[in-house]
């Protein structure tokens, strides 16, 4: 039985992982209850016990999020989305001795922005977190002695109402989809931008 620690596990994307990992593994799973990333970077003293196989940073606040409060709280989800959890996965590294996933988006990819979706380009705080989130996962990688994959999960539907004229993923599908990428890292692996499928993506 393997031990897996994910953030942000209470729903959405993270749900689907620990749900999924939960047959058969140890899933250590955390929600804002336990670490609130908006101000806390510390890992809660009880994570130092476990050796983990497998860490999954997942937590975010998404673009819907943005689009209530506007502007004024891109500092809130740079500290969630990217200092925060980077600093959280970075002190615990000594008790990491598996592989690293970390959870980001196309959109922080530059070229996703400027060829695939230049149409949406208003949700700005939450494409700076996932760039920056990017930077600081190849950052890590160059730290661990894990392999460390960044990616791209595909569109799924875990909050309402839906983004008008997107098409959405079935959630425990791409989850399937990733925990066999991540399962089967190795340090070739380490550092690279990674779709869903395993599809190599632009940054
Ligand atoms: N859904 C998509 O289509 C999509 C696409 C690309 C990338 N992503 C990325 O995938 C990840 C999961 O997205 P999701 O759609 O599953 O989101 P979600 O349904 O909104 O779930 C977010 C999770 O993050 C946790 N979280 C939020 N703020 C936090 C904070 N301040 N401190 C600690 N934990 C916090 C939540 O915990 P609480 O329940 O305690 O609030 C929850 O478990 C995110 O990083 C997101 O950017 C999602």
């Amino acid at each position: 039985m393997k031990n897996i620690l994910i953030t942000g596990a209470s729903r959405g994307i993270g749900k689907y992982f620990a749900d999924a990992y939960g047959v058969d593994n140890n899933v250590i799973g955390l929600s804002s209850k336990d670490i609130d990333f908006r101000n806390d970077s510390q890992p809660p003293v009880f994570l130092k016990d476990y050796a983990y196989d497998t860490v999954i940073l997942n937590a975010g606040i998404t673009n819907t999020y943005w689009k209530r409060t506007g502007y004024v709280d891109w500092e809130t989800m740079m500290a969630v989305n990217a200092f925060n959890q980077i600093r959280f996965l970075y002190n615990l590294l000594p008790n990491i001795v598996g592989r690293i996933a970390i959870i980001s988006s196309n959109s922080g990819s530059i070229y996703h922005i400027q060829n695939v979706r230049s149409y949406e380009f208003d949700d700005l705080g939450y494409k700076f977190s996932k760039h920056v989130l990017n930077m600081a996962g190849v950052w890590l990688s160059k730290k661990a002695d894990v392999p460390v994959v960044i990616l791209h999960p595909g569109s799924i539907l875990t909050y309402s109402p839906p983004i008008e004229g997107r098409k959405y993923h079935n959630g425990a599908t791409n989850v399937a989809k990733m925990i066999d990428l991540i399962e089967n890292l190795t340090m070739k692996d380490t550092g690279k931008f990674v779709r869903y499928d395993k599809k190599l993506m632009e940054w």
